[in-house]
């Protein structure tokens, strides 16, 4: 058959017939169909389909052991949410919803005792986070793993600035005690610009959009017996809630960062007035859900 634009999809599918693992053709075939018909519909010309060679290219360049371009243009394109949102239609009544991972989970997160402060720095508002760790009945998950990473109050990670920032600083690794509960002292949040000064900062001037998260403290919860969850908690006063550059916001993870002025209840907590303080509960679904799921 003569290669045409017309039959070009039917031809190169056709090329994928004999994949041996089913799921491999279906993804190949379909990423044909679609990127066939993409490229009819916008006709690019040759030195447009250049510029796109050289954009992906150098989103390939920019990626390093602490730079993750690629994750970075799949979260402003929507499709890391779509992903999530996707999977998510399986989940269990209950389940703390889950949000992107985000490109700034690439160090492992230092154990830390309950109560402890994950800001090294402590130059800005103190924050206390708390909540407890449950599966969709509200039963207590004893030993949970609560993994948290947050930017500082001035936006930074430490992988963005190191040398600055402490390793290791807005990160932490705490086990929830025997009653599911954990608690952790931080620097309040602040809504930052995902990382501009690359392709995917490229790609937004062009569209004429903003590059600003909300304020977000990152979760990964996970306990035995029960599915993982990647999550935020979202500050609900902060700048941005409604227009995430990533689309990562949903109802249920926003927070209120209360303030709290009462020097004793500082004291009680380990902090200096006035501070934040926020209650993030975690629900867990089963990881063997019943047959016949409940599903949202
Ligand atoms: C983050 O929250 O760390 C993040 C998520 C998506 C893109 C950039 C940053
Ligand atoms: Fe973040």
């Amino acid at each position: 058959m003569d290669f045409t634009a017309e039959k070009s999809a039917e031809i190169v599918s056709a090329s994928f017939d004999a994949a041996r693992d089913p799921r491999a053709r279906e993804v190949l075939q379909a990423l044909t169909r679609h990127l066939h018909a993409f490229v009819r519909e916008i006709r690019p010309s040759m030195a447009e389909w250049e510029q796109a060679i050289d954009f992906l290219t150098r989103t390939g360049r920019t990626c390093t052991d602490t730079r993750q371009e690629f994750i970075l243009l799949s979260d402003v394109l929507g499709v890391s949410m779509l992903v999530e949102t996707l999977e998510a239609e399986h989940t269990t009544i209950g389940a703390t919803p889950a949000t992107v991972l985000g490109p700034f989970h690439m160090v492992a997160s230092p154990p830390r005792e309950l109560g402890d402060s994950i800001d090294l720095v402590a130059d800005g508002t103190p924050c206390v986070i708390e909540g407890r760790i449950t599966d969709t009945h509200g039963n207590p998950l004893p030993g949970a793993s609560v993994d948290v990473w947050q930017a500082d109050d001035k936006g930074f990670y430490d992988v963005q600035q190191p040398g600055t920032l402490p390793e290791g600083n807005g990160r932490g690794l705490f086990t929830a005690d025997e009653e599911g509960r954990y608690r952790f002292r931080t620097v309040r949040p602040a809504p930052y610009p995902i990382p501009v000064d690359g392709p995917v900062g490229e790609l937004l001037d062009v569209a004429g959009r903003h590059p600003y998260r909300p304020a977000h403290v990152h979760f990964i919860v996970a306990a035995e017996g029960h599915h993982p969850v990647t999550t935020h908690a979202f500050a609900a006063d902060s700048a941005y809630i409604d227009s995430d550059t990533v689309f990562a916001v949903k109802r249920d993870l926003i927070v209120d960062f209360v303030t709290v002025d009462d020097p004793a209840e500082a004291a009680r907590h380990g902090v200096t007035a006035p501070f934040r303080h926020a209650r993030f509960d975690i629900a867990l679904a089963p990881a063997n859900p019943p047959s016949t799921p409940h599903t949202k």
